[in-house]
């Protein structure tokens, strides 16, 4: 056995950055203990610096062994086993504690990185009882986060496209971060990312502009200097790429799937990745979509075009996610026939079984856009035979843009949990093969996401991946007794149940106060911040509520609508079919019915939107008077970003009300059956 002993602390929790969920306090239980670690190699050196850093702080002891079977005094033995890899794979990790100690054992040191951040999160409770031995594993193997980072200032979108937390992690004046300290924060991003489980992260816009092209090609060097900032905590890089870059990049006269000589670049070019990166996760493809260019352009398919890049890709054992956001993008606003809502399941579904192992589809979890409601995307039911990965956006696009709080898991929870073909049949987490990828909600902002509370989502993304039947609002405590460590606090009580309160409803609270019933949209167009309720009424990207002065929703039912309704399985198909069945939360996504139409709640719709809209704002009044009463409870610059930021939401939140009870009052002429105040 060689052992040392913690005097020096590894730099893993310096960082100048919010330490988010991972406070050196949260290291206490494990810092102050006798902990073993065994195993080789990179990862395992990462658990190493983490133990030696949290026994520095704590006055624990740390020793690395390496025989496989320690003797001698510990309370906790991190120890990887590689006859366990079929049953653990890569990640997983067992649990046990008896006789006094805790076991964490893994097949690999990935699953000891694992295994450790899972004591942490235990806290005290990993040492305080015996515990049978408990396998973990994540239910989806790929939980990526998408940066939509330009490596340049971006002349509309900025450097993040809908980012709401600062410029860019990973490049500054149109070049990758370089210095020790940007490559720090990486370094702690990437640690952060892996506590709450991600393991794959793609640096760049899936909207690849001329500059972010070279990153395959001659700015790969920039690429592979983050990678390795990353690597330590197991997470791999992928790279969006755009489907011209044999053109773009290659100066040939074609990007033609089928052409040889495109197939040769590509495979060179992969090659060239490979080389620098060995372990390259692979390629995000955002083709014949909102302008990218793609197979279409030369009569293929978008199955043609993932197999080319899937085939350049497939000696290293890498992965192309072909992004599933497919739709006109130009339509005319008269032809009530062209349905956005349609669009990835007619382009997508008649190619089931057409894609090769390697080809993920990426399919975002709605049919439209990362609304605050959308019923799940029923091309996620509908392609048996094709690796799907669902796509949810942390980033909040349209849910309040890291201003107001929406804490979106159980959301996603909802949707994961979802079954497409109905009762007894998988749920989306399990048909979802190919992944769970995120809109990353973090950039350079000292607190990662902007607003503090929005640290909460990316956390969740993870640790929903990991365990998709996770209950949602025991990750959201999960977070808080983390981020917080309420038991140092006077009052921890008080101070966890604040928290708690503010989070918990906070997705309802705003949909509540912005668009209803599922019907969508209803923001200002370009930046999608706050109500313009017809604001994408006659627009060419295709979202409309057709309010007039009888009625509001979208007909999508198969007799008289788009039939989108139709593209679903049973039992859904049916429900959705007719208003009488379909849910109140998605009644004006699926149907057009008057203002006095009588929701199962009771309700009529007029009713339900003048009520919704003042309750929402009442929670938000009521969310922002809870927040100030932690003022003495928590980290003071903390307490006073997120202060700053209900004051925006409660004015963000108010103007929402009048806008969208006015509008529909004037629409509708009925008044408010409690004579509140419509302008
Ligand atoms: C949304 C978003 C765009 C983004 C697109 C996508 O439409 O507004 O900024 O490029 O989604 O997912 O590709």
């Amino acid at each position: 056995m060689t052992a040392s002993t913690a005097s020096t602390a590894a730099s893993a929790s310096a960082t100048a950055s919010d330490p988010a969920w991972l406070p050196p306090e949260a290291f206490r239980a494990l810092g102050s203990r006798r902990v073993l670690v065994h195993g080789d190699g990179l990862l395992a050196d990462t658990v190493w610096g983490e133990v030696t850093a949290a026994c520095a702080e704590f006055g624990g002891e740390a020793a690395r062994v390496d025989g496989p079977d320690p003797a001698g005094p510990y309370d906790l033995l991190l120890r990887t086993r590689r006859e366990h890899l079929d049953r653990l794979g890569e990640e997983g990790f067992f649990l046990e504690r008896a006789g006094g100690r805790t076991t964490v054992t893994a097949a690999a040191p990935h699953g000891l990185l694992h295994g450790l951040f899972h004591v942490v999160r235990l806290g005290r409770t990993a040492f305080d009882r015996d515990r049978q031995r408990q396998a973990h594993r994540p239910a989806l193997a790929l939980r990526m986060l998408n940066h939509w980072d330009n490596v340049s200032v971006h002349p509309v979108m900025g450097q993040v496209e809908r980012g709401y937390a600062g410029g860019s992690l990973f490049w500054r004046d149109g070049a990758a971060r370089g210095s020790r300290a940007d490559l720090d924060r990486v370094r702690a991003y990437g640690r952060l990312l892996a506590a709450g489980g991600i393991n794959a992260l793609a640096l760049n816009n899936v909207n690849v502009h001329a500059e972010e092209a070279r990153l395959l090609t001659d700015r790969l060097g920039e690429v592979a200097g983050l990678a390795r900032a990353l690597r330590p905590y197991g997470i791999r890089t992928h790279l969006s790429v755009t489907f011209a870059a044999p053109v773009v990049l290659g100066g040939l006269p074609t990007a033609d799937p089928l052409d040889p000589a495109v197939r040769a670049w590509w495979a060179e070019a992969t090659g060239r990745v490979y080389a620098a990166i060995p372990d390259f996760g692979g390629y995000v493809v955002k083709a014949d979509s909102e302008g990218q260019p793609g197979p279409f352009a030369y009569g293929r398919t978008h199955a043609d075009g993932a197999n080319l890049l899937a085939d350049a890709l497939a000696p290293y054992g890498g992965t192309v996610h072909w992004r599933a956001f497919v739709y006109d993008h130009r339509q005319d606003w008269r032809d009530r026939s062209t349905d956005r809502a349609r669009a990835a399941h007619d382009h997508f579904t008649p190619l089931d079984g057409a894609f090769r192992d390697n080809a993920v589809l990426q399919v975002k979890h709605g049919p439209m856009d990362f609304q605050v409601r959308e019923p799940v995307s029923s091309v996620i039911g509908a392609m048996p035979a094709t690796r799907i990965a669902v796509e949810i956006q942390a980033t909040q696009e349209y849910t309040g843009q890291q201003r107001h709080v929406c804490a979106l898991a159980p959301m996603w929870s909802e949707v994961l949990r979802f079954r497409p073909q109905g009762e007894g049949t998988p749920t989306v987490a399990e048909l979802a093969r190919g992944g769970l990828v995120a809109v990353s909600n973090a950039g350079d902002d000292p607190y990662w996401t902007g607003h503090p509370l929005a640290q909460a989502n990316l956390y969740a993304v993870g640790r929903l991946g990991w365990e998709p039947g996770a209950n949602p609002y025991r990750l959201l405590g999960e977070w808080i007794d983390l981020t917080f460590t309420p038991e140092r606090s006077p009052e921890p009580e008080r101070l966890r149940a604040g928290v708690y309160a503010v989070l918990k409803d906070s997705w309802r609270t705003y949909e509540k106060y912005t668009a209803p019933l599922g019907v969508g949209f209803m923001v200002q167009p370009g930046h999608h911040y706050g109500p313009s309720v017809d604001g994408y009424e006659y627009s060419p990207w295709g979202t409309y509520h057709f309010a007039d002065r009888d009625g509001v929703g979208v007909d999508r039912s198969r007799a008289t609508g788009t039939g989108y309704a139709a593209q679903y399985a049973k039992p859904w198909s049916e429900l959705y079919e007719s208003p009488d069945t379909c849910p109140d939360e998605l009644l004006l996504f699926f149907h057009h019915v008057s203002y006095d139409h009588v929701l199962h709640s009771g309700k009529t719709v007029i009713q339900h939107i003048y009520d919704t809209h003042f309750e929402g704002v009442e929670e938000v009044e009521e969310a922002r008077r809870v927040w100030a009463s932690l003022a003495d409870l928590v980290e003071p610059g903390r307490h006073a970003r997120v202060a700053e930021r209900y004051e925006e939401q409660l004015r963000s939140a108010r103007e929402w009300r009048d806008q969208v009870n006015s509008y529909f009052f004037r629409k509708s002429g009925v008044p408010d059956a409690h004579g509140r105040r419509i302008y």
